[in-house]
């Protein structure tokens, strides 16, 4: 294990921290204004429940591409009562020196508006380019339990942070499905269309599974190396589309995809589903000194599984991207022993990582100290800890 951390560490000599060190919230959910100023250290926020942390932990997440760490609609991101939209500014420094990032609610379109060095940007996506964050929240204690979807979710976001144009496919899969599903369901059969759509089905939904049974290799071989305490995590992309890519060529994969999509039409106007394709398809995870799924682990030893699965993550970008990306950790100290806690921060010290931690009690990071920089909240006002 302790070769394995050496290791990690070695590879990540030459990755640069991606770090918040200003940050500024307006009528940000609890916040109707608030400021961050710091350093590249990792970031402790302490403070009773419903004070703002995880509130301050979303608005970081806005700085990557994406929905952000809720998944919220932008619309209920607003401060209740205010009839301003939300603003997150922040300065981000990293390889290229520091950026400036704005970013919000804009009234008169449906997205998020992106400005990068004070420069309106088209698209979230261009945020790729700069920062990465990654994040582990209490809502996620769950994912080995509940359906797939969630997980598909999870493994399709990690991907995102190598690759942005996966999210482009996998909206672009969607959208087709839809469609498809949509046509079926009117009776309507313009054989044409529906083929049209089938084909952009087959080629965008190979592209996904292929991507996603890549990248879990990746993981796996990242996750194998094992992080201190926490458990190796055996990782796959499963399903019927990921074996035909075991089983031959993509584009072999492709035209099977394509036929059985077309051979399921009456199938799927009946029960109103999309029978086959990589929306159906799962993220398996093994606790491998244990042999044993995921799901029939106790749920600290998945939360330890999840907290691997996310350190491999952050030590695969460093090592590919050279890049090592900001790291949320949401309530996670409170979940650890006391081993493993100290473990945790010897791990964010070992990848130099920018980790936000939050807690309700300062105890629970003795051992980070001089580490890192602590805040309180309060009130949704953040103050500086001596
Ligand atoms: N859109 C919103 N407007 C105003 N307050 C909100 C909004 N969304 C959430 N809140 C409030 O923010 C408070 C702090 O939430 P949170 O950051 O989750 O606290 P914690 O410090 O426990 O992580 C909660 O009391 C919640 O009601
Ligand atoms: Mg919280």
């Amino acid at each position: 294990m302790r070769e394995a951390a050496l290791a990690a560490n070695d590879t990540f000599g030459t990755a640069v921290r991606l770090a918040v060190t200003r940050l500024r919230l307006s009528n940000f959910r609890s916040y109707t204004t608030a400021a961050f100023d710091g350093d590249e250290r990792p970031v402790v926020l302490t403070g009773p429940n419903g004070a703002g942390k995880t509130n301050m932990l979303e608005a970081v997440s806005y700085l990557a591409p994406g929905r952000g760490l809720r998944q919220a609609r932008l619309n209920d991101v607003d401060r209740r009562d205010s009839a301003a939209s939300w603003a997150v500014a922040a300065t981000v420094s990293g390889p290229g020196g520091n950026i400036e990032i704005g970013t919000g609610r804009d009234p008169a379109t449906p997205r998020r508006a992106v400005r990068i060095n004070g420069a309106p940007v088209a698209g979230q996506s261009g945020l790729a380019d700069y920062v990465s964050v990654v994040w582990l929240t209490p809502q996620m204690d769950r994912l080995f339990l509940d359906g797939a979807s969630a997980r598909r979710r999870f493994l399709d976001r990690l991907i995102f942070g190598f690759d942005a144009e996966h999210s482009v496919r996998v909206s672009a899969y969607e959208h087709a499905m839809r469609e498809r599903a949509r046509l079926l369901k009117r009776g309507r059969r313009d054989d044409t269309w529906l083929a049209a759509l089938e084909e952009t089905m087959a080629g965008r939904g190979i592209a996904i599974a292929a991507a996603r049974r890549e990248f879990a290799g990746r993981l796996a071989r990242a996750c194998a190396e094992g992080s201190g305490p926490f458990p190796r995590a055996g990782i796959a992309a499963t399903g019927h589309v990921e074996d035909w890519l075991g089983e031959g060529p993509a584009l072999a994969a492709e035209d099977r995809m394509r036929q059985r999509l077309a051979e399921c039409r009456d199938e799927d106007a009946d029960s109103g589903r999309t029978t086959v394709g990589p929306h159906r398809s799962d993220f398996a995870v093994r606790h491998l000194e244990k042999d044993m799924p995921a799901e029939q682990c106790s749920t600290g030893e998945q939360k330890a599984l999840l907290i691997a699965v996310v350190l491999a993550d952050v030590r695969l970008q460093a090592a590919e991207r050279n890049v090592a990306p900001v790291l949320l950790l949401d309530e996670i100290a409170a979940h650890l022993d006391s081993g493993k806690r100290r473990a945790l921060f010897e791990e964010v010290r070992t990848l130099g990582v920018q980790a936000w931690l939050t807690g309700t009690d300062r105890l629970l990071f003795e051992g980070l100290d001089s580490d890192a920089q602590f805040f309180t909240v309060s009130d949704a006002t953040l103050h500086r800890a001596a």
